[in-house]
């Protein structure tokens, strides 16, 4: 039997009907939303992964994975993939162009992979469903 989902307050799923899209949003057994999230675009939340609160994904916000120094970008399909185990918080890049960071010091929003779930994170999961 699957892992329970746990989807928080104000978090928004989109699928194929809303926002209109052509590939159904995913999330899979034991992953972990937290409030105010919006999941888009067909985008795959794999088998545990934790969404921290406050992060959007869509099929054009590349994840940045900190603990292997890579972006995770759409792939063939056109789906951004959140990894299994995965966690994931909110962050922000420097806007590039020309190869250099702008001078103006601007930065633009960035899901970031802090690492994968630990026992810090299964304890930090397992308060909020305590707590309901
Ligand atoms: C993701 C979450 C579960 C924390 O997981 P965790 O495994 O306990 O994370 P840690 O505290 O070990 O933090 C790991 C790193 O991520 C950072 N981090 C954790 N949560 C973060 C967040 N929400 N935003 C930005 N950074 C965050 C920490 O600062 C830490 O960084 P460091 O290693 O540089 O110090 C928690 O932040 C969260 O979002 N919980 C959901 C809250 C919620 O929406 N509840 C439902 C409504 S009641």
């Amino acid at each position: 039997m699957g892992r329970n989902i746990h989807i928080s307050a104000s978090t928004q799923i989109g699928g194929v009907l809303e926002p209109a899209g052509a590939l159904p949003t995913i999330i899979e057994d034991g992953a972990f939303v937290g409030g105010n999230c919006g999941i888009y675009e067909g985008t795959i939340v794999q088998e545990g992964a934790v969404i921290a609160s406050g992060v959007i994904i869509t099929s054009s916000t590349a994840i940045f994975d900190a603990t292997t120094g890579s972006f995770i970008k759409r792939n063939a399909d056109g789906r951004i993939v959140v990894p299994r185990n995965a966690v994931v918080v909110s962050g922000s890049k420097p806007i590039i162009r020309d190869g250099k960071p702008l001078e103006s010091g601007v930065h633009l929003y960035c899901p970031v992979i802090v690492k994968y779930r630990d026992e810090k994170t299964a304890g930090s999961v397992h308060l909020e469903d305590l707590l309901r």
